[in-house]
């Protein structure tokens, strides 16, 4: 049980003192009753509305991004992908899980729910990311069997194997199990090819959803999370 004005909160849409106005003026409805006590206790499964409208009260949001290229991953700065989440799924605290680069579209994930983003970012997880990748020049079965035994870098930076499989001319997809920076473009810098663009498709069993446009985001739901 939670205080229904924290449960309001939850939405990110009002203020603690606008809610405690709007309840006193009889605005919200607890299960279709209009309540006027915004210390009442209430539950995660009751259906609060505001003016009749239900409210939206949960406290994390997944929100899937289809990133555009100029957007970096960040909370603040220059272009940011935060700008990309529209009002309606806005809440404080929204953050990219991870980062794609500047220049790389595809597939990202947004939340408020750090524990969530930790859990999905911990190496020991081992969560396969998927990339396609155009290059420079088309990938060699010596290419491929580069990738499969893992690269260090002459920095001394390693990369861990990695499946590298080609997509017609000049472009591959790549799956890695690791998030270092700039991992793609590095690991194709090392078989002296190069990324001339990236776009991530998928994290573990979660695709890019194909109805999103590039800038689009949408709301995730339980069962999408779970395909993680
Ligand atoms: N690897 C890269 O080089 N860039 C990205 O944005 C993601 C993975």
């Amino acid at each position: 049980m939670t205080r229904l004005d924290a449960l309001i909160s939850n939405s990110g849409a009002y203020s603690r003192s606008e809610i405690k106005i709007m309840v006193k003026k009889g605005r919200v409805s607890v299960n279709g009753q209009t309540v006027k006590d915004y210390s009442l206790k209430v539950s995660e499964n009751d259906v609060i509305s505001v003016d009749g409208k239900i409210l939206d009260t949960e406290k994390f949001v997944y929100i899937m991004l289809n990133k555009p290229a100029g957007y970096i991953s960040a909370t603040e700065g220059e272009k940011n992908v935060i700008e990309l989440v529209p009002s309606e799924m806005y809440r404080k605290g929204l953050f990219p899980v991870g980062r794609l680069d500047k220049d790389t579209e595809g597939l990202l994930l947004i939340t408020n729910d750090g524990d969530f983003s930790h859990e999905l970012m911990s190496p020991n997880k081992n969560v396969v990311k998927t990339y396609r990748a155009e290059l420079e020049r088309s990938v060699t079965e010596s290419d491929i069997e580069k990738f499969k035994n893992g690269i260090v870098m002459r920095d001394g930076t390693e990369f861990k194997p990695a499946v590298l499989r080609p997509d017609g001319e000049k472009a591959a997809v790549v799956e890695i199990s690791e998030g270092k920076y700039h991992q793609v473009k590095l690991m194709f810098a090392a078989t002296d090819n190069k990324v001339t663009y990236l776009e991530r498709l998928a994290i573990g069993g979660l695709a890019l959803d194909p109805s999103l446009n590039r800038g689009e985001c949408l709301r995730m739901s339980k069962e999408m999370l779970e395909k993680i």
